[in-house]
């Protein structure tokens, strides 16, 4: 593939996609952003991606960015510019994000309408190991330090890299953030347990992100029978349960087999409703693609 970025209305190399330093996304992370699979040309679940991407910046009134048509058009010139390979295997992530805008310094929103920042460009996808989905990744329990509007997918991440850190310092892959004394979600993932067959997840609302993968879980346990509950769980539930799993755009389904150095469940392998559920949404996410029912092309 090519780098190149789609910056306020051009396309040119990622290394001269830049922004200037009055960017609000760059003094105040006032900006939202999103982050789409692509399998060759073809997204997973672009449509709902966007629509989340317009309403956060809705959520922070940051006004005059694409709607949803302006934006399918800027990511297909963007495939094209960037020569995707057109074939399942070549496997790449859009990054997107829009900030206010530019403007002299000063916290409150600029007096007169300033046009927003808008950012769209691709990366080759990060690749897990069948290793890693085969032996599940580790969890580490970590304090949920983040404000009470985590459905609006901000650029202001930083306390979920501090907790992602604190995880990997830990020797662990993700952090499974609890706040008030029960489990809320990953730092980049949402986050799931699951007790006698039951997959149990925090509810939608002010304290998770409402996941585009988490809603083909849903989905999936549909397709698969299994039953799913909207519960928040404590740690130590977390920790007690039979099995656990993670989810989010870049990784799918993965197995969560360690919390803070114990495993979960009795073997401490992936067990095999979280199986059963990465198949469900593996097929669910194939029939997509084959039917091109949605597309950057
Ligand atoms: C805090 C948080 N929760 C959950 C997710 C998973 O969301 P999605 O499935 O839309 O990638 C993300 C993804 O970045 C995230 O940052």
């Amino acid at each position: 593939m090519r780098n190149m970025a789609y910056v306020n209305g051009r396309f040119l190399p990622l290394a001269d996609a830049k922004t200037s330093v009055e960017d609000r996304a760059y003094q105040f992370a006032d900006g939202v952003y999103e982050v789409v699979k692509f399998y060759g040309r073809n997204a997973v679940r672009l449509e709902p991606h966007l629509v989340r991407l317009m309403e956060s910046s809705a959520h922070l009134r940051i006004a005059g960015g694409p709607g949803l048509d302006e934006w399918k058009t800027i990511i297909e010139q963007l495939a094209t510019e960037n020569e995707l390979v057109d074939d399942e295997t070549n496997e790449y992530i859009l990054y997107q994000q829009v900030s206010r805008g530019v403007a002299p310094r000063n916290h409150l929103f600029p007096k007169d309408a300033i046009e927003p920042s808008v950012v769209a460009y691709f990366r080759k996808a990060p690749v897990y190991s069948r290793e890693q989905r085969e032996t599940g990744i580790a969890l580490s329990l970590q304090p949920d330090e983040r404000w009470n509007r985590c459905y609006i997918k901000s650029v202001c991440l930083l306390p979920a890299v501090m907790a992602k850190q604190a995880a990997a310092d830990a020797g662990c892959f993700e952090a499974l953030l609890v706040r008030n004394g029960i489990v809320t979600e990953g730092s980049a993932t949402n986050t799931y347990c699951v007790r006698e067959g039951i997959v149990y997840t925090h509810p939608t609302g002010p304290h998770i992100l409402t996941g585009v993968t988490r809603t083909l879980v849903f989905e999936a346990a549909e397709k698969a029978g299994v039953e799913i509950r909207e519960e928040a769980v404590t740690p130590d539930q977390f920790a007690a349960a039979d099995e656990a799993f993670i989810s989010s755009t870049t990784m799918g389904i993965m197995p969560a087999t360690r919390l803070d150095g114990k495993p979960v469940g009795k073997s401490g392998k992936p067990g095999p409703v979280t199986r059963q559920l990465a198949q469900a949404l593996d097929a669910i996410v194939a029939s997509e693609l084959r039917g091109h029912e949605v597309t950057a092309k």
